[in-house]
């Protein structure tokens, strides 16, 4: 999707089709005005009788004596009208739009009377929104000929000053869709080393950017036996990709963000119920997180250091597998006794956690699809965030506020560490049933003593279901953190 932004009058406008929005107070501003007159002064018509009453969600489709689309999208009360109604109106919208032969929109949302919020971030999340609501997974599907998505570009009304914003969220987008893409991909193709290539074209097509990609055995001879435990059962062996982006001055520590990379998760020999384990697919967009946050800041060429890292691994039950019972030697020297085979997230990101302090960060965050219990405590709404820090998880949550991606955290306090406990080594990998999610955290919190360290959770929040498929959340949160933190 091609996002732009001008000043283009509706009936300057070539585009295919137009976007406006309106309020219930049915009151229409200079935009709206000229609009309706294209469209023979239908909308005020419509407005009064009744027929569409500027309700949220609510949308109109007309057309001008010269078949351009026009649609209008009702915003419902003014002052109830919050990011969240604002990204669903968008979404409303360009869905009405996407299956006609329509290429181009000009969007005229950006140009309303927001009210009490603050207008940039109003105008990048109606860009993101509209930009996401334009992708669908195609990979493997095949769509018949009439049943083509062609909307390819966008432009904003809005002047000079925002074009920044604008292009932030065009990036942002960009970073969404690159998540879903691989999030939805399935387990056939998207293995570890699909992974690690496509690392690889991404540091290829934007500046400034580099990529080191460790194979199984350079991960032996390091000792990161945690993580290669988890693979042992698979012969799709594991990767460790490290892709680093330079936007500031050499001697800034990075920001890193690690992503687990569990590309299926059978759960092992401790083997999970066959009801829904295809969505085991998913449990690597803790990875797709880092890689299209990753897209996003490289395309935006945003003044910061940052390293996406990404333990590729596969989770298979097999001859050769990892067992409950065993004791494994973590790259970090502690040992841990595996007693669930299914709770292999932690192990691959313990590894990964001691490998990226190497690289000396200023902030080390790590995302996961990590525990079922996650989506039990904060359902499909909130990413969980655990940090012993205090400003790190503050300004997290500041960043999915403002964004409308919302995270809220969750404590780790020691009380919970005591659950890790036992004879056999020095922690062992589950925690019981209370607090799972917490327990998780506590068990990654003894990898990263000695960083500016958050966790997040996006069991609950990186799919939707099976037909809606990959969110790309949180994304948009990751991205506004690190723009937060370019401003600092
Ligand atoms: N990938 C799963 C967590 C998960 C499950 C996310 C369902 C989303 C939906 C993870 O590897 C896992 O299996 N966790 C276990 C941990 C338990 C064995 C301590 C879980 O949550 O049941
Ligand atoms: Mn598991
Ligand atoms: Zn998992």
């Amino acid at each position: 999707m091609k996002i732009t932004s001008s000043l283009t009058k509706p009936s300057q406008s070539t585009a295919d089709a137009i976007i406006a929005a309106v309020y219930s107070d049915k009151k229409l501003d200079d935009i709206t005005q000229e609009i309706d007159s294209m469209v023979s002064g239908k909308v005020s018509q419509l407005l009064k009788s009744g027929d569409f009453k500027g309700n949220s969600g609510e949308v109109l489709t007309l057309f001008t004596v010269s078949n351009k689309r026009v649609v209008i999208v009702g915003l419902g009360k003014k002052d109830k009208c919050d990011l969240g109604v604002l990204q669903s109106a968008t979404s409303s919208s360009v869905k009405s739009l996407v299956s006609t032969p329509a290429n181009s929109v000009q969007n005229y949302m950006t140009a309303i009377d927001f009210g009490k919020l603050d207008k940039e971030i109003a105008r990048k999340i109606i860009a993101i929104s509209a930009a996401n609501t334009t992708y669908r997974y195609e990979s493997t599907k095949h769509f018949e000929k009439d049943n083509k998505h062609n909307l390819d570009a966008m432009d904003f009304y809005a002047d000079e000053s925002q074009e920044k914003p604008i292009q932030q969220a065009s990036a942002i987008a960009k970073g969404i869709s690159t998540t879903r893409q691989l999030g939805n991909l399935p387990p056939n193709i998207c293995n570890p080393s699909y992974l690690a290539k496509k690392a690889k074209k991404i540091s290829k097509k934007y500046d400034n950017c580099s990529l080191t990609i460790l194979d199984h055995k350079e991960m032996e001879t390091l000792g990161m036996n945690a993580l290669l435990a988890v693979g042992q059962g698979s012969s799709n062996k594991p990767k460790m990709i490290v892709l680093k982006y330079n936007g500031a001055k050499k001697e800034q520590k990075p920001h890193i963000l690690v992503g687990k990379g569990i590309t299926f998760d059978t759960g092992g020999i401790s083997l999970k119920p066959g009801l829904n384990m295809d969505e085991m697919k998913y449990d690597m967009c803790g990875a797709a997180t880092v890689i299209g946050t990753f897209v996003a800041v490289a395309k935006m060429q945003l003044p910061i250091n940052l390293i996406s890292i990404v333990p590729a691994v596969e989770n298979m039950p097999d001859g050769n597998s990892y067992r409950p019972g065993d004791v494994v030697k973590s790259y970090s020297g502690k040992t841990i006794e595996v007693l669930n085979t299914d709770a292999e997230g932690r192990l691959i990101l313990c590894d990964a956690l001691t490998y990226a302090q190497e690289f000396e960060p200023q902030v080390l965050i790590d995302l996961a699809t990590l525990t079922g219990a996650c989506i039990v405590a904060l359902g499909h709404v909130a990413s969980a965030v655990m940090s012993k820090k205090d400003q790190l998880p503050a300004d997290l949550l500041k960043a999915g506020e403002q964004i409308h991606d919302r995270a809220w955290q969750l404590p780790l306090w020691d009380d919970y560490q005591k659950q890790l406990d036992t004879s056999f080594a020095d922690m062992q990998n589950i925690g019981g049933f209370p607090a799972g999610t917490i327990t998780a955290g506590c068990f990654l919190s003894r990898f990263t003593e000695e960083a500016n360290w958050a966790h997040i959770d996006i069991a609950g929040t990186a799919w939707n279901n099976k037909k809606e498929g990959a969110t790309g959340r949180p994304v948009a949160m990751m991205v506004q953190y690190l723009i937060n933190e370019s401003q600092k």
